[in-house]
């Protein structure tokens, strides 16, 4: 009897897909296993809980901490890249890592730049890329002389380990540096100060590059902090003068090369007011800055990462429209009442174009628990509206009073 299919059918063969494993079970590597789907491929995670955003989705979790080095290699087995979802794994982990054959992207050699802002500051003025004075701070006095040479209030910051403005702090006086300073220095903290930028606004540049060199940058977009941390994103940066996009933009890619980073990397950026850019922090990852692109890019951020762990050539990153703000879902200070899932209902009913995402994490005050991308032709129309629907998830109140029922 001949069977008709022999030849020409072929079972999915999943071990035959690359797997790419990523360190930390948050939102970054939620949405990257959400790429990862597109590709064929299913995204390990190395998590600390089954709860964590990425856990909750992918098949593949390997539940560890990121500074087991045992967890670590375990999460490693098998994969043919192993990528971050945050800066936190020990240098000397991925280094031993390396030395056992682990493809780690980015390499730890040029990770650390984004993991020890002291390096970061140190290596950047070396290669001569504008970036606020700073110091390292060894004792309280060291804080003190900077704050009188460069001026109060100054900015103060964990070298390692900060995020979302935690391990930042401005300390007005000597009596408040001093304070900080021995403060964090007994909880074993090491310190750098940095001149406080008389900032205009803050940018991001984003770019991913590839093992074999190619690389391919997003438009330049502005981020709005509040309390610390990036609440809203305008792709591309309003007004922006072509020059200065190009300057930015040239910036990320000579790092992204000089550096040897591997994947996706933010550039934050300092406008001043004279036009200046200054680099406040490199994050070579997916990153906040980059999640417009879901819906505003031909290739978004997570899949362009997996694309450059990978080796793969890069995708196209046009926009898709003249202008897309992503706003973030912050936790409310007290949660509402309202399920999140009414809340959601809600917001299509009155916004049916707002692409939502949403991470799967409880609400607690200021956490991001997810974001929305509104598309459209005007500036302030479009961030009115993302940010009114942003707003909304949060608080469960429309910031126009808004009343579906009258
Ligand atoms: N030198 C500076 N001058 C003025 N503002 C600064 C300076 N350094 C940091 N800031 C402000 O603090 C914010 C957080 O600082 P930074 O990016 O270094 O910390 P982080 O916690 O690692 O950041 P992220 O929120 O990106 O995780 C910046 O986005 C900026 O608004
Ligand atoms: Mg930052």
């Amino acid at each position: 009897m001949t069977r008709l299919h022999d030849v020409s059918t072929r079972s999915f063969d999943q071990a035959a897909m690359p797997t790419v494993t990523m360190i930390g079970g948050g939102q970054l590597a939620r949405m990257t296993h959400q790429a990862a789907i597109a590709l064929g491929q299913r995204l390990r995670v190395l998590a600390e809980n089954p709860e964590d955003p990425a856990a909750q989705v992918s098949p593949d979790v390997v539940l560890g901490s990121h500074t087991d080095l045992a967890a670590l290699r375990k999460a490693a087995v098998g994969s043919h890249a192993l990528t971050f979802d945050h800066e936190h794994v020990p240098t000397e982990h991925l280094e031993a890592l390396v030395a056992e054959g682990v493809n780690v992207a980015p390499p730890p050699q040029a990770l650390v730049y984004a993991q020890d802002k002291l390096a970061m500051r140190t290596k950047l003025a070396e290669l001569g890329v504008p970036v606020p004075a700073f110091t390292p701070v060894a004792e309280p006095s060291d804080a003190v002389r900077f704050g009188d040479e460069h001026g109060w209030p100054f900015v103060l910051k964990a070298v390692r380990g900060g995020y979302d403005g935690r391990g930042v702090w401005m300390p007005a006086d000597a009596a408040e540096a001093e304070r900080i300073v021995t403060d964090q220095l007994a909880h074993g903290v090491r310190l750098l100060a940095e001149a406080k930028v008389d900032l205009k606004r803050e940018l991001s540049a984003m770019v991913a590059r590839s093992p074999f060199g190619q690389a391919a940058t997003w438009p330049v977009v502005e981020t709005v902090q509040r309390k610390g941390q990036c609440a809203v994103v305008i792709a591309p940066a309003p007004d922006l003068a072509d020059e200065q996009a190009a300057v930015a933009e040239t910036l990320a890619l000579n790092l992204a090369a000089e550096l040897g980073v591997v994947g996706a990397m933010a550039v934050e950026l300092f406008e001043t007011h004279d036009g200046a850019l200054l680099v406040n922090e490199l994050a070579m990852r997916p990153h906040n800055s980059g999640h417009w692109g879901m819906d505003g890019a031909r290739t978004g951020q997570f899949e362009q990462h997996l694309r450059a762990v990978l080796d793969y050539p890069l995708g196209d990153t046009s926009p898709l429209a003249p202008v897309t703000v992503m706003a973030n879902i912050l936790g409310a200070e007290q949660a509402p009442e309202m399920s999140m899932d009414e809340r959601l209902h809600h917001l299509f009913a009155r916004m049916p174009d707002a692409k939502v995402h949403l991470y799967g994490k409880g609400e607690r005050p200021d956490r991001k628990i997810g974001h929305i991308n509104v598309l459209g032709d005007d500036v302030a129309e479009v961030r009115e509206k993302a940010e009114r629907a942003a707003h909304w998830m949060s608080h469960a109140v429309w910031t126009d009073g808004w009343d579906p029922h009258e």
